[in-house]
């Protein structure tokens, strides 16, 4: 059983939690790699697919989204489960009391969730690095406007444990 961690991510935090999945699935006794979602040419070299997006704006990344809609089709016929890393912070209610992770969905997985019929969909506390270079007109704008500096949490928020759990759960439906 060869499984694809496909991932888009901006600034590095969801390459590592695409990694530790991997790295997760090989433990458990499958073949995994992690590879970039832009980079994978050959589809047919695996037979159950975890794909995995930074959340920007409440948009997943569109290397993300591009990959998972150009193969719905061959998608829709293996094993398939998707995640985002989004949310920052360490409050699990954000200002509106919602579950942040209820608020961090990207708006594509309304659409792409039921397109490959994935078995499950998981969202991820992620990371923000205080001295990452700007990428993108918001990320640009928020490191130049005073007001808009402070505005996100700064740091590594990711659940390490929740992310091996989550992966565990993958390899055991596959096993
Ligand atoms: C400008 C900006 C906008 C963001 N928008 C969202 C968002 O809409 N939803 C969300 O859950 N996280 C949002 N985040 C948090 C990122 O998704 C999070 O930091 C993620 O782990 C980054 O992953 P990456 O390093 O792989 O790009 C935003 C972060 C920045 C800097």
């Amino acid at each position: 059983m060869r499984v694809l961690v496909a991932y888009a991510s901006r600034h590095g935090a969801t390459q590592g939690i695409a990694e530790r999945i991997a790295e997760t699935l090989r433990k458990a006794g499958l073949e995994a790699e992690a590879l970039p979602a832009a980079s994978v040419k050959n589809l047919a070299a695996y037979d159950a697919f975890v794909i995995g997006g930074a959340a920007y704006m409440f948009h997943w990344l569109k290397d993300a989204t591009k990959f998972v809609r150009r193969n719905r089709a061959f998608l829709a016929t293996r094993p398939v489960w998707l995640f985002s890393s989004g949310p920052i912070g360490t409050e699990p209610i954000d200002a509106q009391g919602r579950d942040q992770k209820v608020g961090a969905v990207p708006r594509e997985f309304a659409e792409l969730v039921p397109a490959v019929k994935a078995r499950g969909q998981e969202i991820f506390f992620g990371a923000v690095d205080s001295g990452r270079k700007p990428i993108g007109f918001a990320e640009r704008m928020m490191s130049v406007i005073p007001a808009a500096k402070g505005a996100l949490p700064v740091g590594d928020f990711r659940d390490w444990p929740a992310i091996e759990a989550w992966a565990a759960t993958i390899a055991r439906d596959l096993a």
